[in-house]
């Protein structure tokens, strides 16, 4: 069946134990890569919707379902470092000691791009992001398709990323050909995307790896201007095409709280013992070290602020898990004060339409 003016068709869905993958596993989904078709797969940030990066109109296809903006460009997923000399016009040197520290794993580079590469994938722009994931599943997918695979977050444009199986069923089954069921995504939060392509390295969305990381191999590393008005939406132009569209929001009204642990508990609890007295039903993501202080509501541990990864692996999930539930307001706490903070506060921040309540 072929999905045609939103009609429904055969998503086939593949269950792959990674503790024992069989050589033949990723044959039939390599094959539909190559066919044009699309196959949803899981990596270790988010789940991709791959296509060939190289195949127009598997490109145009992805932007069809996912319900993309046009101009916001995709990544492309590449398994060994040749690919940078068919792919790119120009590799700064620095591109090589980037890719030597951090590939494959969750760094996105941007480069001038090649000719073969369509500008349907780019989104009409003539650079190109590269990303080596470190999955072994998505690893095996790009080598035995023999393909480059162009793959954003496998979610429908606007909602939370998917981390899982289930999240990627959710949005998009009978709109793709496959969904590879691999497990929960380790990292959680979409890969960090660094341009290359000026003088200056530039952060241009902030992720698993950190600038202070960056640094230590490239010198002097800057975010992007967009990132630092981040509380302001829309005062600058933001380079990432992606970064100027509503991104990762639950159903919910989401509000997030900043200050010291004790302001920011009474807070919550005061404003959800309010809320209480409503129909609505309330969310309100806590960690583990403070779930026992909240008094009202549907209280979620995100996780431990000791163990930052557990944060970052939850953080889309619970945001599903909370529209689920048909809660109506969030409030959370703010992560601002961990290593990856940055990170995930850009995501909550767009995932609240940038409502912040100091306290
Ligand atoms: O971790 C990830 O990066 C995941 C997994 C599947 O690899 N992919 C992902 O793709 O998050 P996506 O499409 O959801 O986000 C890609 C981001 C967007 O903000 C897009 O605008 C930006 O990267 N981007 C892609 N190509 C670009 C380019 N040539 N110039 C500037 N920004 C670019
Ligand atoms: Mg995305």
């Amino acid at each position: 069946m072929n999905y045609k003016n939103g009609e429904v068709m055969d998503t086939k869905i593949v269950k792959i134990d990674r503790k024992n993958i069989r050589p033949d596993d990723l044959k039939e989904a390599a094959s539909f890569i190559r066919q044009g078709k699309l196959v949803a797969f899981p990596t270790e940030t988010v789940y991709g919707l791959g296509g060939d990066a190289l195949n127009e109109t598997s490109a145009m296809r992805i932007y069809e379902v996912k319900g993309r903006p046009c101009d916001n460009p995709l990544i492309v997923h590449i398994a060994d470092i040749e690919a940078l000399d068919k792919l790119t016009e120009e590799i700064p040197k620095k591109a090589y000691l980037l890719a030597e520290a951090f590939w494959p794993g969750p760094l996105t580079m941007i480069f001038k791009k090649s000719k073969i590469i369509p500008h349907s994938t780019t989104g009409g722009i003539n650079t190109v992001a590269l990303r080596m994931p470190s999955d072994k599943i998505a690893r095996m997918l790009i080598q035995e398709s023999d393909c480059f695979i162009a793959a954003p977050s496998a979610n429908t444009s606007g909602k939370p990323s998917t981390t899982r199986a289930a999240h990627v069923i959710e949005d998009l089954y009978g709109k793709i050909d496959m969904i590879i069921d691999g497990g929960a995504s380790e990292i959680g939060l979409e890969s960090t995307v660094i341009d290359l392509t000026g003088d200056k390295v530039i952060i241009l969305r902030p992720g698993f790896i950190t600038k202070e990381q960056l640094e230590k191999v490239a010198g002097s590393v800057i975010n992007d201007q967009a990132l630092l008005h981040q509380t302001q939406e829309g005062s600058v132009v933001p380079r990432a095409p992606g970064m100027k569209y509503k991104h990762y929001a639950p159903k919910a009204n989401l509000i997030i709280y900043e200050g010291s642990t004790e302001k920011v508990t009474a807070a919550i609890n005061a404003e959800a013992a309010k809320q209480n007295e409503s129909d609505f039903l309330i969310g309100i993501i806590a960690t583990s070290e403070t779930y026992l202080n909240y008094n009202y509501g549907i209280v979620k541990s995100i996780g431990s602020r000791s163990d930052e990864i557990s944060i970052t692996s939850r953080l889309f999930d619970l945001l599903r898990e909370f529209d689920a539930l048909g809660v109506s307001l969030i409030y959370t706490e703010s992560f601002n004060d961990m290593k990856l903070g940055h990170a995930v506060m850009n995501r909550l921040l767009k995932a609240s339409g940038y409502q912040v309540v100091y306290v």
